[in-house]
């Protein structure tokens, strides 16, 4: 049967594209900060890594799916003796990364559509980018990820805990006293960005799998 809605999806998706190519440096500086302590800040993601380190231990190969600016995780897995392979839809994203993190490897793609080998990663992380991805396509991009793992690889990632569909001004991260979508003082413009699109799901939950 015809998926009617493919090019819906497709849509979101570049929408999501365009719009980190707007935020990309609002969303985190070089050194992979927001200018706001929100609950994601960058040591909740040395945890994770130091976790994944105990689970498989470098030099393991991952995949970073939606790495976006290598920064923090990227880097904090390569600074490791992870090898690293970042994957995201964002052209300004990665090419940042690159820069940023230059012992890693970048591919600018869409990870639905992105094809690979099997069977060529130890383990697949992804933070706060499926979350992205409308749930159709999150629902054929798991078997997909599990394909591209090694045999008892893990997967690693932040997952919507319901779906959730919206387009919202992106005013650059979140301080305390404000709400999301509310302009943050410091800036010049408070608009920076109009395409930030949360198409698929909304609150968190980790979840790691081994497969
Ligand atoms: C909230 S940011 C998270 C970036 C990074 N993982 C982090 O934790 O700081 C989401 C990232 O996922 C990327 N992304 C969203 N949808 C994607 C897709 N379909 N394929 C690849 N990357 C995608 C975005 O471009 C963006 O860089």
């Amino acid at each position: 049967m015809a998926d009617a809605n493919r090019d819906t999806r497709a849509s979101q998706r570049d929408l999501v594209r365009r719009g980190y190519d707007a935020i990309s440096r609002a969303y985190r500086n070089d050194e992979g900060r927001t200018d706001a302590e929100t609950e994601d800040g960058t040591e909740r993601y040395k945890g994770w890594v130091d976790e994944l380190a105990q689970l498989i231990p470098p030099p393991a190969r991952v995949l970073d799916l939606g790495c976006g600016a290598g920064v923090p995780a990227t880097k904090l897995m390569t600074d490791k003796g992870f090898d690293v392979l970042g994957l995201d839809i964002s052209a300004v994203q990665i090419e940042r990364a690159r820069r940023i993190v230059p012992t890693a490897t970048f591919q600018q793609a869409d990870m639905v559509t992105w094809e690979h080998e099997p069977a060529s990663f130890d383990a697949v992380v992804s933070f706060y980018a499926l979350i992205h991805v409308p749930l159709e396509d999150q629902r054929n991009l798991l078997p997909k990820i599990r394909s591209w793992l090694r045999p008892a690889g893990y997967l690693l990632a932040i997952v919507g805990a319901e779906r959730r569909t919206g387009v919202e001004d992106y005013y650059g991260p979140r301080c305390s006293g404000t709400t999301p979508t509310e302009p943050r003082t410091s800036f010049g413009s408070p608009r920076l960005g109009s395409c930030l699109s949360g198409t698929a799901s909304c609150p968190r939950a980790a979840l790691v799998t081994r497969w």
